[in-house]
Parts: structure tokens; sequence; C-alpha cells
């Protein structure tokens, strides 16, 4: 079965960016220009995913205008001619998303339980906008295209320093399919350095049969008191063949402070209005820095 729908959990308190994200949704952090979730949505898109599903919660109101239309707005771009604005503006209204709330927000598992009456019974991707991954070809690209060989579940993980996997899920591999593709014999969710079964950690894309559901339905909560995707993941892992991918592109972690400003910086560099500015910028900070100018 072709794997149409994605599911973007953002319904989160993004409690690592407060106080911003006291009365901001964090997923509408701009870099540079440009909110997080429509780097994720784009990413779906160019992946071919048809129907997007977007799981907001309180506080999250501007994610949903953010992909509406602003009639005002648009006229008032057309009145001064302001054509290449007025595009931007029109590029996120032609996307058609979908949104559900979760009314609490008791963890990622949860979140994506909410997905169920928009999913059905077929296969879908949930990513998360604290990654931003780059590669020549779109990761969400990769997994499904995978998936057509497997039709089994399939985490998306990566290499990270040893001292880091605290901070993530982390896979016990079972042996290699492939050059990237492992078996799992299990997933643990936020392991201490000393107990983690590996260095591979998953990263925000998952490629899950329906089948996830049955199991979150169930789920107790498990790390942080969260209800954990990781876990339902190890269960369903019990009763079919999850597979974790590994990707080899590069990752964005925008979910932490000096990730974000790294990612802000290295897409500025490459962005055509400031690239210029920002270039002379860091040479000449760096200069400064070095003759201890700057402290
Ligand atoms: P995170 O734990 O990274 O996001 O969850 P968070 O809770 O918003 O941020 P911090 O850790 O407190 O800073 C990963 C993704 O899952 C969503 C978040 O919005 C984020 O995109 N999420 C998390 C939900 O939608 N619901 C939840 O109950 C928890």
């Amino acid at each position: 079965m072709k794997v149409r729908k994605a599911v973007i959990p953002a319904a989160g308190f993004g409690t690592r960016f407060l106080p911003v994200t006291k009365a901001m949704a964090k997923e509408m952090l701009p870099i540079v220009d440009k909110p997080t979730v429509q780097f994720i949505v784009e990413e779906a898109l160019a992946s071919g995913i048809e129907e997007v599903l977007v799981i907001t919660g309180k506080g999250k109101r501007s994610i949903e205008d953010h992909f509406d239309s602003n009639f005002e707005l648009e006229e008032c771009l057309r009145k001064k001619g302001k054509n290449e604005l007025l595009q931007l503006v029109e590029e996120t209204t032609k996307i058609n998303l979908h949104f559900v709330r979760q009314s609490h927000p008791l963890g990622l598992g949860d979140a994506v339980l909410q997905a169920r009456a928009f999913v059905g019974d077929e296969p879908f991707v949930v990513m998360l906008g604290d990654d931003l991954m780059t590669d020549t070809t779109p990761l969400t690209k990769q997994l499904m295209d995978n998936y057509q060989k497997t039709h089994a579940s399939t985490i998306a993980v990566m290499k990270v320093p040893r001292n880091e996997v605290s901070s993530y899920g982390v896979i016990k591999p079972d042996g290699k399919v492939d050059d990237r593709l492992y078996n799992v014999a299990s997933f643990v969710e936020k392991p201490k350095p000393e107990d983690a079964p590996s260095d591979l950690a998953i990263i925000g894309r998952y490629l899950l049969t329906p089948e996830i559901f049955k199991v979150l339905q169930h789920q107790k909560p498990g790390a942080g008191d969260e209800v954990q995707l990781t876990d339902a993941i190890d269960e369903l892992n019990k009763t079919q063949r999850v597979f974790a991918y590994e990707f080899r592109g590069k990752r964005y972690d925008v979910g932490d402070k000096f990730g974000f400003l790294k990612t802000s910086i290295e897409y500025g560099l490459g962005h055509k209005e400031v690239q210029g500015n920002l270039k002379n910028y860091i040479v000449k900070l760096g200069k400064e820095l070095e003759a201890g100018k700057v402290k």
C-alpha cells in the first residue's frame, strides 16, 4: 500500500524555549523568515505525501493561521505591487492541511494517538518539527521508498555522541539487513549513557503501520511520566517487524537553543537576501573574538 499521509505533532509545551513559548508555538519560531513547521510540511510534500495532519493544542492557533489565507494582507501586497512577497504568502495557503487538537499534552505517543481517525487503516509517517534534515533525497521519501520493499514500520536513526544518548530514544540493533537497515531487538527511551544499547538515536521521522494505534491506546506513561511513542514502537516490535533506517545526511536540531542558533546561521548563509552581509559579519566577528575584543 502507498504511504500517503503524514502526521506532525505540534502540541508540546516547548519548555526548552521558555519564556518565548509561554504564549507562542515553538513550531512557529522562524529560521530567518520561515517557521520551522513550514520546513516540515515542505519535506512532506517533496516526498510525495498527499495529506498532512497537524496535532495542535492550547496556544497553537498561529500554526493554523499561518497556513490559512490572509485576505487583507494579500490585497495590500497586490495593491502595492509587491508580487514576490505575495507569492510567498500565497504559497503557504495552497497546502491542504488538517488539524486536530490534543487537549492535554500527555506525551508524543498520546499526540500520535489523536491521528487515528485521520490515518485509518494505512501506513503513515510521523514527522517531528525539532529535526530538520537535508540530503539529496528527503529523509521521509527515503523511508517511503524503503517501505515499498519491506512493508514494515521503519524508524529513522542516526549516530550521536555517547554522552548525548540520554536525550533520545535509542535502538538495540540485532544485525543488519542491508547497508543502512537494522533489525531491532529493542527500543529504549532516554537511557543513561552507561545503559544505552548503542549510539544509534531515533531522530524525528517514523514510518508506522496502523497497528501502532492498538498499542498506543493502552500505552502507560514512561520516561518523564509521558506516554512515549518509543515504548509503543518497542511493543509493536514484539508482534511485527520494526526496522531502523540509518540516515546519513545532515540533521539540524532546532528544538535545542544552540542547535536553533546554528541552523539559523547556516540557513542564513544560503539565503540570497542576507547571505552576503551575514558572511561579512561572521568573518568580522571571528577576528574580533580572536583579538579578544568580544567576550
Ligand atoms: P518534545 O518533547 O521535543 O517537545 O516533543 P516539547 O514537549 O514541545 O518540547 P520541550 O522538550 O518541552 O522543549 C517532540 C514533538 O512532539 C510534540 C511536540 O510539539 C514536539 O513537536 N508533542 C509532545 C505533542 O504534540 N504532544 C505532547 O504531548 C508532547
